[in-house]
């Protein structure tokens, strides 16, 4: 019947010769094939004494993109440096790439010729977080800002958060109690309501409520796929996205009206005036992005490494009783003194550091970064195209047994002994490295504090395997049953 017929056949058995159908096809067909060669000439095109190098690019366009989700990502970049080597080329997500798994090559592309290789994000995620965001530039706006955010996170800034910090905890953990609880999640509550202290100050404005309930909408639609239309998550996140401009606009305005600059980095930030052009203050909307760009950086990296901490001490039961022990012997001390944590005590916790950067180590949440190359780079040896993608593979370095001997074995002892130089970057090396990385220990550290000398946690259903969401993360986010810890247990 010709109605179940498909197309092209339809067509030939109705008004026209097979001959006729074919003379009518062939220029089509002619056209396609020569638009695929022009893509695969323009994906393959390098000068011919230029050396790229080595490995595969795959199918064109596609490349090796659906290897990459067949494979899990730690088996792919694994088994082509061990095929090509420390530096090979692919092609993934329509962009072609090269992967960079030694510390020196990492190093020269982050720090010593990082003015070759700027930072890279896709246009979706740069709308979403705000483009005067600081990770989307280079040169004096990003040093500008750079400054900015790290003088509000060096230990001299944060050590007065500690006790503000310990009350979140203090608020989170006794609704724990007797409860199944999704690790992730609410260590994404708690990562949060730091980053939220962090960025606003202590005392809170009214619109706080609104801000957080539109971040809140926001982060949903994240990781949606980048189609802008009506009833879309990613459409949802950006009406949200927009209704956050304008509230923090509003509370950014109020701030400067009452010439209250309040405390957190948004008090920094309006604090701010360049010193080369006077009275040369950042815009309200320059403000409103780096705000939310670093509550964006803060929280799901910090709870993901949080939560793969209870993971690691779940299943190291001796290890979790010697940081009990470590912690209790704080613990005795504040309860003689009638007091809560102080900064300094959290200096006293080195094998439960020790543990948080294993973990860091182990779990490598950030298992690569991205840059683009700005020019034709002479790389090593090689050749790199101006456009490709490079990626300094940390979780690559982090899991090298040149480095870090029996890479898979959760050992924290192995941090008794600093690393050798550029192989341990959890929180990356160079001009775009990580301004939070004090803060993000600092609030494991009294979470851990707490959470080891009063409770005790079981996982519940099967607790093998990873999630990626974005950052890899025990399997649904490892769900939990907490109960109070049995203190007359020998410790
Ligand atoms: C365990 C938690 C964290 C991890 C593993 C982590 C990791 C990283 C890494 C690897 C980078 C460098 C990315 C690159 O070079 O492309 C980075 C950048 C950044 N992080 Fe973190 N981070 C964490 C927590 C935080 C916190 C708590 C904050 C905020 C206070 C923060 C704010 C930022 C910002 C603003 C940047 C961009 C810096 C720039 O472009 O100059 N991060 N982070």
């Amino acid at each position: 019947m010709q109605l179940s017929l498909s197309p092209p056949l339809a067509f030939a058995t109705s008004r026209y010769s097979q001959v006729q159908v074919v003379f009518l096809m062939v220029p089509g067909v002619l056209f396609c094939c020569f638009l695929l060669l022009l893509v695969y000439l323009q994906w393959q095109y390098h000068p011919k004494d230029k050396r790229l190098p080595p490995g595969s690019m795959g199918w064109p366009y596609i490349g090796e993109t659906l290897k990459l989700y067949a494979e899990n990502p730690n088996s792919f970049f694994f088994n082509r440096q061990k095929r090509f080597g420390d530096i090979f080329k692919t092609h993934i997500l329509g962009c072609p790439c090269v992967m960079i798994s030694s510390p020196e090559a990492a190093r020269i592309v982050l720090v010593t010729r990082a003015h070759l290789f700027k930072p890279t994000y896709p246009t979706s995620k740069e709308k979403m977080i705000g483009p005067e965001a600081l990770f989307f530039h280079q040169g004096a706006y990003h040093s500008r800002l750079k400054k900015l955010v790290q003088a509000s996170f060096l230990p001299s800034a944060i050590r007065g958060s500690v006790s503000e910090i310990e009350q979140i905890v203090l608020r989170f953990l006794p609704s724990w109690k007797n409860t199944t609880i999704n690790t992730l999640q609410e260590m994404k509550r708690y990562a949060f309501d730091v980053a939220v202290i962090s960025a606003f100050g202590e005392k809170q404005d009214l619109e706080m409520e609104g801000i957080k309930h539109l971040y809140q909408r926001l982060e949903k639609g994240y990781n949606s796929m980048p189609l802008d239309l009506p009833g879309t998550p990613f459409h949802k996140a950006m009406k949200a996205r927009k209704q956050l401009n304008e509230t923090l606009k509003k509370l950014i305005q109020k701030r400067r009206q009452s010439r209250r600059q309040g405390g957190g980095l948004l008090g920094v930030l309006l604090g701010d005036k360049d010193d080369e052009k006077l009275n040369n203050q950042l815009s309200d909307s320059q403000i409103a992005d780096n705000i939310i760009g670093v509550i964006f950086a803060a929280h799901d990296t910090t709870a993901s490494v949080l939560t793969w901490i209870l993971k690691y001490l779940h299943d190291n039961e001796d290890l979790l009783e010697a940081v009990t022990r470590e912690q209790e012997g704080i613990r005795s001390k504040l309860v003689e003194a009638n007091r809560g944590l102080t900064w300094d005590d959290t200096r006293r916790m080195p094998l439960t550091s020790r543990v948080i950067q294993e973990t860091l180590r182990t779990a490598s949440i950030l298992s690569f970064t991205f840059r683009e190359a700005v020019q034709d780079v002479e790389f090593e040896g090689f050749f790199i195209p101006k456009g490709w993608k490079v990626l300094p593979l940390f979780r690559s370095i982090h899991h090298c047994a040149d480095f870090f001997p029996r890479p898979e074995k959760f050992d924290p002892s192995r941090f008794e002994v600093p690393p050798k130089p550029n192989t341990f970057m959890p929180f990356g090396n160079g001009l775009h490295s990580c301004p939070g990385s004090e803060l993000a220990k600092l609030e494991m550290l009294i979470l851990l504090h707490h959470l080891t000398t009063t409770y005790r946690w079981q996982t519940v259903g099967d607790d093998d395997g990873i999630q990626y969401g974005p950052f890899p993360v025990p399997r649904c986010g490892l769900p939990v049953r907490v109960s109070r810890r049995n203190k007359s247990a020998i410790l």
